[in-house]
């Protein structure tokens, strides 16, 4: 039974404390930090986090390594391709540390609460200075200092290596730098109790914990206060918010109360599990006048059969209803979902199963990824004899449809005005700005750069596979 660990009041102090030390000790010189982010939302918004705690020790930020004092990396474990650019991003860095011996790599994230990625790093990447897990982003500073301490007395002996195993804690007034004026990341919850058979999270996230709601709803209303546009609600499973809290508030619960704060924002959320998507959603999405009519609903697979052997908790007829119950009560409702190709023991039969259900359901966009095996998940050990040109071809074929549907789902919006939120600058000078609709699709503007930050009506007049053209009206 997981007991929730809250980081307390004086465990933060000593890192406050940290960060002075720190300061002090790098006073000498201004010093840059990078920190470099691989996989979801929740690793952009624990970067976040990395760069408050470094910016609170002195660092000032940059993107370029060359200029960087310290590189953190806070790497994503879901499939093997992300471990394998991280390992050689992480070996390039051999050089730069030739050049300026005083530069400290630090490597965070999913990866590291993997033994055989720790030993990996610890044995055979003697760059790395410093290793740490998710668990332990709220005591950056002190494990950074104790590197820095170490070096000054031991030399080159002086790498840390953490990456406790745990289950997870949960940790509030911890700095943040946030990356944009405009939108913001709202992590609601931590870790994950599903267990999917393929899937690494619960592994090196830990438990599902969520956090409490008095905390969620102060940073959303001071986002909010500060003129953020676009808050995104956070959680590897967004639907099962608030088990184990005294509190009795659910997801449902916790968007309408959010909504209901003062401001002028669009609310989102992701990822939602289509086991717990309930009724009492969808009504709650219908009836809130600041909640995206969007939900990324990740079915995985379109057969019943490999859908039990991954550990869904629900089957084809099951997720279909789940959808014609949402798509009734939100009849403009944008769907995304992932979808993974080639689990072990797949066949052909069910391969065909998943095409049919994409051309029924028709998503907006899809996330497609081929199955990689990730040690100590249960479907690593399961038979998998169809050989990766195959899956490939399979996969191809999804992708032919996933981009078709798109393209004719964008397609639909030209000759329509969407209200939109001027998020940003392209480096196209035809269509100089950037957007989003409610619903999240892509839009390319030709319009005033005075208009970043703003919502505005956007006249389509064009749209591609990924995106949908146009100016602004106003
Ligand atoms: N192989 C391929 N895709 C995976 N995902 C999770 N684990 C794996 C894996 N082992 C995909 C799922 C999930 C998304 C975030 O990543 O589709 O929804
Ligand atoms: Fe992984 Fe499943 Fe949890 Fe998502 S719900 S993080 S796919 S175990």
């Amino acid at each position: 039974m997981y007991e929730r660990q809250e980081i307390t009041q004086a465990q933060l102090e000593v890192q406050r404390r940290c960060c002075e030390k720190i300061k002090d000790a790098l006073s000498d010189r201004p010093r840059f930090a990078l920190v470099d982010t691989y996989g979801c939302q929740q690793n952009e918004s624990d970067s976040e986090i990395l760069r408050g705690w470094l910016m609170d020790c002195g660092y000032g930020l940059t993107s370029d390594p060359a200029q960087a004092d310290i590189v953190v990396f806070n790497t994503c474990a879901v499939r093997e391709h992300a471990e394998q650019r991280v390992y050689g991003n992480v070996g390039a860095l051999t050089h730069n540390k030739a050049k300026n011996p005083d530069l400290i790599v630090a490597v965070g994230g999913c990866m590291t609460q993997q033994e055989t990625v720790k030993e990996k790093l610890k044995n055979s990447f003697r760059v790395v200075d410093m290793v740490f897990g998710p668990h332990e982003v709220w005591k950056f500073p002190e494990l950074l200092w104790s590197v820095m301490e170490r070096r000054g007395r031991r030399g080159n002996k002086s790498r840390v290596i953490a990456a406790e195993p745990s289950d997870g804690v949960v940790a509030e007034g911890l700095p943040r730098q946030r990356d944009s004026e405009i939108k913001a990341w709202l992590s609601i919850m931590n870790g994950c109790d599903n267990f999917c058979t393929y899937c690494i999270v619960p592994h090196v996230r830990g438990r599902e914990r969520s956090r409490r709601p008095e905390a969620i709803l102060a940073e959303a209303r001071k986002l909010a206060e500060a003129g953020v546009k676009d808050i995104t609600l956070l959680g590897q499973n967004v639907n099962s918010y608030g088990k184990g809290l005294a509190d009795g508030m659910d997801f449902p619960d916790l968007l309408r109360a959010v909504n209901d704060l003062p401001g002028d924002f669009v609310l989102r959320f992701m990822t939602s599990h289509p086991k717990d998507a309930t009724e009492k959603l969808f009504r709650t999405m219908a009836e809130c006048d600041k909640i995206a009519h969007h939900i990324h609903l990740p079915a995985q697979s379109g057969s019943s059969r490999v859908l039990k052997a991954m550990n869904r908790h629900y089957d084809r007829e099951k997720y279909l209803d789940t959808v014609a119950m949402a798509r009734k009560l939100l009849p403009d409702l944008v769907l995304t979902t992932d979808i993974i190709v080639g689990f072990p023991g797949e066949t052909e039969a069910d391969f065909e199963e998943t095409l049919s259900l994409v051309e029924e359901v028709r998503y907006d966009a899809m996330f497609t990824f081929i199955y990689s095996p990730r040690t100590g998940t249960p479907a690593a050990s399961m038979p998998d004899p169809v050989s990766r040109a195959e899956k490939q071809v399979w996969f191809d074929r999804l992708l032919d449809s996933a981009n078709r549907i798109s393209a004719e789902k964008h397609a639909a919006y030209v000759g329509k005005t969407c209200r939109v939120l001027v998020d940003g600058e392209t480096n196209d000078p035809t269509r100089n700005l950037s957007a989003r609709t409610k619903g999240g699709r892509l839009v390319h503007l030709t319009g005033d750069p005075a208009l970043v930050g703003q919502f505005v009506n956007a006249e389509i007049t064009d749209s591609s596979t990924w995106a949908l053209f146009g100016h602004a009206s106003e």
